[in-house]
């Protein structure tokens, strides 16, 4: 049955772990993975998140079935998380489903799209999160890429990405990162997202949002400011939201696609596709994590304690790119480091080729994925002149 299966080679980012767990080398250094790290290198579970948990568990009474669209508080009290204001005054025009994590609600828009314009297609960053072409291509929607970054200034390429946003025609799709972009850290100012409204309307085009990361850049309000003035401007858009790091829910798989149609009745009928589409792949999502995170945002002062929790992160990460660009600064002065303080959220690319990325794992057993992207939560005060020694090391032989 199977015999006409090779051996995929390894997922690029997957396969950066299994190579840093495999090697012996105790001085060594994982930049790669794509979670939040504290100092000691673990990926905590918020304590308000735990402690609504076992609220949740104690007043769970069964655990019977919820349904395709999962659980109806969690679909709401997200919604409002993210558009706040706008989730009320959209909340006619709003189908909302409860996805496998951020990853299941990308797909199921695409299959969406698929199901209403086969001929859709979606547009990416230049460069997107490795995966974004796997899960949303595989729907068979074409994919194409729009200017994004740009290395020379290590932030957004700006004039280049309107300029083809100007150009492409109605009815395709805009996938934007609501912020932290992955994996460049370069996210739009508000100016910017302005402009991006104003063509996405001109062109009738739709933004596709993927908000991963609300709470990891500045905070819950600051990083959907983008978010909330497409919501205002634009007739449609999608929206695909992951608990997996602001809540730390990664592996229960939570998320919500929330699609925002031109009028209350063709929501009614994207909620039935919604519906019909999770049903049909895999029939309802886990529950777990969805009923802690609605259970978190519907008590205040569990959701004062998570949101500490979540400013801490942040701080956190905010300080690691101070200390890891001051420590770079300090060995070579006469370059510029003062990007890895602009970036937001977990990650940055340090622009190395591929032998550089090689030599570092292979040399100085520090690992980052082929396109090096690095997670500023993988350094540490214990290891950041390691880290900064090793950089400096590569980017001289270059
Ligand atoms: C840009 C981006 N979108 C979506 C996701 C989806 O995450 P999950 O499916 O784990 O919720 C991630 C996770 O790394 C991401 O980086």
């Amino acid at each position: 049955m199977f015999g006409n299966l090779d051996i995929l080679a390894p997922d690029p980012i997957l396969g950066v772990t299994a190579a840093f767990r495999r090697d012996s080398n105790p001085g060594k250094v994982d930049l790669g993975v794509g979670v939040y790290r504290d100092e000691l290198g673990n990926t905590p579970v918020p304590a308000a998140i735990r402690e609504a948990e076992r609220e949740m568990l104690a007043g769970q009474a069964s655990k019977t079935y919820v349904g395709p669209a999962g659980n109806p508080e969690f679909n709401e009290r997200i919604v409002a998380l993210a558009l706040g204001p706008q989730a009320v005054r959209l909340r006619e025009r709003t189908a909302v489903i409860q996805t496998v994590g951020g990853c299941g609600a990308l797909r199921l828009g695409a299959e969406l799209v698929r199901a209403s314009a086969p001929d859709a297609v979606i547009h990416v960053s230049d460069p997107t999160w490795a995966n974004h072409e796997p899960l949303v291509g595989t729907s068979g929607l074409a994919l194409r890429r729009y200017p994004y970054y740009d290395p020379a200034t290590r932030g957004v390429a700006f004039e280049r990405m309107l300029d083809h946003l100007g150009r492409l025609p109605a009815g395709e799709l805009v996938l934007l990162h609501v912020c932290c972009h992955n994996p460049t850290g370069a996210d739009l100012d508000l100016a910017q997202w302005s402009a991006v409204g104003e063509v996405l309307e001109r062109r009738g085009l739709v933004p596709y949002l993927d908000l991963a990361y609300q709470g990891f850049g500045d905070d819950l309000e600051t990083d959907v400011a983008g978010l909330r003035m497409l919501a205002e401007r634009l007739p449609t858009l999608l929206l695909a939201i992951s608990c997996s790091k602001n809540f730390g829910l990664y592996r229960e798989r939570a998320g919500a696609l929330a699609v925002v149609a031109e009028n209350a009745a063709t929501a009614r009928a994207v909620e039935t596709h919604q519906a019909r589409t999770a049903r049909r792949m895999y029939s309802m999502p886990p529950d777990h994590g969805a009923a802690i995170a609605a259970h978190v945002l519907g008590d205040e002062r569990l959701r004062q304690a998570w949101q500490r929790e979540l400013a801490a992160m942040v701080a956190r990460m905010k300080a690691l790119r101070a200390l890891l660009a001051g420590r770079l600064a300090a060995r070579r002065p006469d370059r510029d480091f003062s990007w890895l303080e602009r970036h937001r959220g977990m990650f940055s690319l340090l622009g190395l080729d591929p032998a550089g990325i090689t030599a570092l794992r292979e040399e100085e057993h520090v690992y980052m994925p082929p396109d090096g992207r690095i997670n500023v939560a993988g350094v540490s005060e214990a290891n950041v002149d390691r880290v900064a020694d090793s950089l400096v090391r590569v980017i001289d032989r270059r």
